[in-house]
């Protein structure tokens, strides 16, 4: 069965080949076509051009001028968590700063969950990303930090998200409190093996107060050694190695990236590693914002995500993340949709979502506008009017 949708206002595809077509008008980087239709057959985008060229097929949808843009990917979430920590956020409006040690009100609640409560929680927060877009989403554990709660977080996200990582080092949990190394021992002897069949990928909090250079290195390179692709949360809330760690163990993505130094971004530039950008978090925090237009301008591969997690950023909007990457990054329109899409499909190593081209799955909004631009234009918006996910609307 091939579904035509016709009639496409504007169609962002992230193609680079229709950018160097000459019929983009705008957003080169977007590959964007004018007057455009789209031909999906089962799970897979079958056809992009213009609209007076579609080929027939069996059903047809007018988009009526709509933008049809590919859904967004998520490539750095934390979903599976009990409670949430609304006062810790009240007091930081107050004035009181962020610290890595807030995530321990998270352990315990987790520890105490049981499965169906924390599974709800997953599935809860992935139909609101869901209704705003967002059609691959990437779930971290990191709220059990001992075996037997990383094994059960890791679990229900790979059974409810796309992408399962083990963050197996977020902080030392209270029963290690002063003895971080002794915490990484257990994560290499017990955690890692316990866990890995479970997940795609690692990730580390390597920061002021979580863990240091040499336990991030140890951590990260016995996940590699299981088999898990890396990933780091790096220089959040103080400059530090975790970039440049995360570039020599071939990281798919270093995330936050807030304090760069010259040595970072030279790390970046010639490496395979994205840099995956989280501002929501820093306006949660009230932190320092990433150098988006540093990164790019070096021609480092940004990504943009939520971060949803019940501390820093407890949001799932990616139209709210580029709408704040516009502003508080200085990123164009055009950049922060790229980033939060091909750009959060680069930072998890896949090449079939985050683009509508022959061949990629079928993940698509049809928006409530006649172009990308009123993402960021239209702020806090509700802009969304259908979601397509292999080629299933949802
Ligand atoms: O990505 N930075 C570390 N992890 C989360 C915050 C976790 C928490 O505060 O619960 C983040 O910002
Ligand atoms: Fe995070």
């Amino acid at each position: 069965m091939a579904l035509l949708i016709d009639q496409i206002g504007e169609l962002v595809t992230n193609d680079p080949a229709w950018a160097r077509s000459g019929l983009s008008a705008d957003g080169e980087k977007l590959g964007i076509v004018s007057d455009a239709a789209l031909i999906i057959e089962g799970d897979r985008v079958a056809w992009v051009g213009p609209s007076s060229a579609a080929p027939d097929a069996d059903e047809r949808l007018d988009a009526a001028g709509a933008a049809v843009i590919p859904g967004f990917v998520e490539s750095h979430s934390h979903l599976v968590f009990a409670g949430e920590r609304a006062e810790e956020f009240a007091a930081r409006m107050a004035g009181r700063p962020y610290a890595a040690g807030g995530i321990r009100t998270t352990i315990a609640k987790t520890r105490a969950a049981s499965d169906l409560e924390l599974t709800n929680n997953v599935t809860r927060l992935l139909g609101e990303y869901r209704r705003q877009g967002t059609t691959t989403v990437e779930c971290k554990s990191g709220y059990g930090q001992d075996a037997s709660t990383e094994l059960r977080s890791v679990r229900i996200a790979h059974q409810h998200t796309d992408s399962a990582t083990l963050l197996a080092a977020h902080v030392p949990p209270p029963e290690y409190a002063g003895r971080a190394d002794d915490y990484v021992r257990m994560v290499l002897d017990e955690m890692i093996p316990a866990c890995a069949p479970h997940a795609s990928w690692i990730d580390v909090f390597c920061e002021r107060g979580a863990f240091d250079g040499d336990q991030t290195k140890a951590v990260l390179a016995a996940g590699r050694e299981a088999g898990l692709g890396v990933r780091v949360h790096a220089n959040q809330l103080t400059a530090g190695p975790g970039i440049q760690i995360g570039v020599e163990l071939d990281a798919a993505s270093v995330d936050h990236c807030c304090h760069l130094a010259d040595a970072d971004i030279d790390a970046l530039a010639s490496s395979n590693t994205v840099a995956t950008l989280l501002p929501a978090a820093d306006f949660s925090t009230r932190n320092a914002y990433p150098d988006a237009r540093r990164l790019i301008d070096a021609g480092i591969t940004v990504a943009l995500g939520a971060d949803c997690n019940p501390g820093t950023s407890y949001t799932t909007s990616l139209p709210f993340v580029i709408a704040l990457a516009v502003q508080a990054l200085r990123m164009t329109p055009a950049e922060a949709l790229w980033a939060a899409t091909a750009g959060g499909a680069a930072a998890l190593r896949r090449n079939d979502i985050g683009r509508l081209t022959p061949g990629s799955r079928a993940d698509l909004v049809i928006l409530d506008a006649p172009s990308h631009l009123h993402l960021a234009y239209r702020p806090g918006v509700p802009l969304v009017r259908s979601v397509w996910r292999a080629g299933v609307p949802t």
